[in-house]
């Protein structure tokens, strides 16, 4: 039986990396270390939520954090169902709140909720006394997507302390970036953001975070380049220059990529537009690590429902 460090959450619910601590983080990503194994191993599951049901509850469209959080709910053993906003009552005009009790009455254990509103998974806690999980709301946060950056860039680079990370893209509607920016200072890291002025809200500029208007300077030296989707459908028209005009001045290409250290490592939380933030040469190349997240979401999400739900005893 493998134990990872003693964790206790100061709450159940996951709603965004700055209500956890540095400790909190690190016993994700310890127990995330043991689940991986299991992902890795030919038979993949483990009887730790049996008994247990989970609704992935997506009102926005995801291929990695809906699949994954399938899978990581399906590989401990519980019963997972996902619902999408499409195919669901909520085209019918019912309300969040509503769909959140109809499920409710139905025994659910836990919630993972993905919608376009920033705060309806705080508010969904609220409603109901399911776990909720956040799978991303609105332009707020993604904590279980940090997490899994944490882990990738720690299972490559073998420590996070001191690390020099760049953020790059549209900052402004990313989720990710708002909770890589809270887990990655509370890990030690330094963290450099970089995108057109209109895509970069100055509010990060605090202790630990650097603003840059130009890309060169966000990536000189970097150990991680963390390259973000532009996120055109949360965006109010002249926000972006010509996608031409952002790849020229934005794009992270092997050119652009030499100012970084010789062993960068290369993240982006997909869908990605290829030729635009990131070139196909970067996403294929020696340095990516882009595969290797999709692998880790699994185990990150095991390590969250594990913790969340059966109060932190990894039995493997
Ligand atoms: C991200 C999201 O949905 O916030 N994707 C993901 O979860 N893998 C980033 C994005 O959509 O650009």
């Amino acid at each position: 039986m493998d134990k990872p460090s003693e964790i206790h959450f100061c709450e159940r619910n996951i709603i965004g990396l700055e209500n956890f601590t540095s400790a909190e983080i690190r016993g994700v990503l310890d127990a995330a270390k043991i689940m991986k194994k299991v992902v890795c191993s030919d038979v993949k599951k483990l009887p730790n939520l049996r008994g247990k049901s989970i609704i992935n509850l997506f009102c926005e469209p995801s291929t990695r954090t809906r699949t994954s959080f399938e899978l990581a709910g399906k590989y401990l053993g519980a019963d997972v169902i996902s619902i999408n906003a499409s195919t669901s009552s909520i085209v019918k005009g019912e309300s969040l709140r509503d769909t959140l009790r109809t499920v409710e009455a139905m025994g659910v254990d836990a919630v993972v909720i993905r919608h376009k509103a920033e705060g309806s998974a705080e508010y969904a806690s609220k409603v109901i006394k399911a776990i909720i999980i956040n799978a991303g709301d609105g332009a707020h946060a993604h904590p279980s997507q940090a997490l899994l950056d944490l882990f990738t860039i720690e299972q490559f680079k073998k420590r996070l302390e001191g690390l020099k990370v760049a953020i790059v893209g549209d900052i402004l509607h990313s989720r990710v970036a708002r909770s890589d920016v809270f887990g990655m200072t509370k890990m030690g890291m330094e963290v450099h953001l970089a995108g057109p002025k209109t895509l970069l809200p100055r509010y990060f500029e605090f202790d630990g975070v650097q603003v840059h208007d130009n890309v060169e300077d966000a990536i000189k030296n970097a150990d991680v380049i963390n390259v973000l989707r532009i996120q055109l459908e949360r965006q109010q028209a002249g926000l972006f220059p010509s996608p031409r005009e952002y790849a020229r001045v934005f794009g992270i290409n092997d050119e652009r990529l030499k100012l970084a250290k010789d062993d960068v490592l290369i993240l982006h939380p997909g869908p990605q537009n290829k030729g635009l933030e990131i070139s196909n040469a970067v996403t294929y190349g020696k340095h990516s690590a882009i595969h290797d997240q999709v692998t880790n979401g699994v185990a990150v999400r095991m390590a969250l429902l594990n913790l969340t739900l059966c109060g932190g005893e990894v039995l493997v």
